[in-house]
């Protein structure tokens, strides 16, 4: 029967037999407009080898492409470098079509397999740096704890220069029937991955810089960068570990700063003007984010390299917009506070002048470094009012570039 779907090749023995999805709107919070991919790999020798599968409803799309090269039954050994069902969603489907010998995963990976799939056959564990012969080349397999969950995992083909498998790392959210970086718009490509990692990796930051130190120091020949999301890396590969290590230690900050904020009749919105140019002025460039048109994953990729985050809200039930609560709650969760973004609050309140103090305690827990006291105005801000609000953003922007230069 001939495959609807074609495996890619990656190097003379490895394809890439993953699946592309184009329709992909929202991973988990975060606004995917460009899509995925779900990477999944066959290496064929003595011991066929799968690393990793696919979201289960495209478990058939899978299979065809690794009918394009074998007949799945071929297949000995399948290997989960991680849990999350984007990566094991097919593993039950595809276990009980090919009857492999062994599937191996992390410690870890053995029991969120068994908690997530109740799988009925065993998943063998592997330990850091233990290897497994499949005929001519050899897999090495080296934790990736917390990159992204507990269980994750690389797995190091030796051939044709090496090959990582590397599971969530090093990926992005971009559907194309490209199956290299190289061969997509570099500016994009940078976006995307820096889009990733705030959304994705940030929060897991000290376990990435870990990872790479182990990675540097392995010394594993690594001529092919297989991430399970968007296209792979065969080019430049200390580029991309070099955002990692900025991104992952803060030292790719720019002077820049976000104002974020949300109105109800236009006055936060005008206070946001101000201060953007009193910021502006000062010599930060800024990222303004209305929510009316700004997600919060957008958001996310944007603070990634600022220098600065100032937010406002209007006094909605005197409580916090929600719109903005929204992005507070996210962003907390992404927990942007090492090395720690000044930042301050503003904004209009009509009878309950608490809310921008709740909304800068709030900043402060997510571990903004408030350089300044909230900034209120009572209804509408007058002319003397958006005075005060440039000189305000003027303020922040000297102190953090005085931080800057001092660090
Ligand atoms: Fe792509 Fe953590 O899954």
């Amino acid at each position: 029967m001939k495959a609807e779907f074609q495996a890619k090749k990656v190097n003379e023995n490895v394809y890439w037999v993953g699946v592309i999805d184009w329709e992909l709107a929202d991973f988990h919070g975060y606004a995917t407009p460009q899509g995925s991919t779900y990477n999944a790999f066959l290496v064929l020798d003595e011991k066929n080898v799968l690393i990793d599968t696919v979201k289960a409803p495209y478990y058939d799309e899978m299979m065809s492409r690794i009918r394009s090269v074998i007949d799945p039954g071929e297949i000995d050994i399948i290997v989960s470098n991680h849990s999350e069902m984007d990566h094991s969603g097919a593993l039950l489907s595809t276990y009980n079509e090919v009857h492999p010998e062994a599937v191996y995963a992390s410690p870890k990976g053995v029991e969120a397999l068994k908690r997530h799939l109740k799988p009925g056959f065993e998943v063998l564990p592997v330990a850091e740096g233990q290897q497994l012969s499949i005929g001519k080349a050899t897999l090495t397999f080296m934790l990736s704890t917390m990159v992204h969950w507990p269980d994750s995992m690389f797995t190091h083909y030796d051939l044709d220069g090496g090959v990582l498998f590397s599971n969530d790392a090093f990926g992005m959210h971009v559907a194309s029937t490209e199956r290299w970086a190289d061969e997509l718009d570099p500016a994009r490509i940078r976006f995307e991955t820096a889009k990733y990692y705030a959304n994705i990796l940030w929060p897991t930051s000290k376990a990435v810089l870990s990872v790479i130190k182990k990675l540097r120091g392995s010394g594993l020949p690594i001529a092919t960068l297989a991430p399970d999301h968007g296209p792979l890396w065969r080019k430049d590969l200390e580029t991309v570990l070099g955002w990692y290590d900025g991104w992952a230690s803060g030292s790719t900050r720019e002077n820049k700063a976000v104002i974020l904020f949300d109105t109800m009749w236009g006055s936060t919105a005008k206070m946001a003007r101000a201060i953007a140019e009193g910021l502006g002025d000062a010599g930060l460039s800024v990222k303004v984010m209305p929510m009316s048109k700004s997600h919060r994953s957008d958001v996310a990729t944007e603070l990634l390299e600022a220098s600065a985050f100032v937010v406002g809200t209007p006094a909605l039930n005197a409580g916090i917009f929600p719109t903005v609560a929204d992005v507070l709650t996210y962003v907390k969760g992404l927990r942007p506070s090492k090395p720690p973004i000044p930042g301050a609050a503003f904004g209009s309140f009509g009878w309950s002048p608490a809310v921008q103090k709740k909304l800068a305690e709030e900043l402060a827990a997510m571990g903004v470094e408030l350089v300044e006291d909230p900034l209120q105005v009572n209804y509408v801000p007058g002319s003397d009012d958006l005075v005060a609000c440039v000189d305000y953003g003027r303020r922040i922007a000297e102190k953090v570039l005085a931080e800057r230069l001092d660090s």
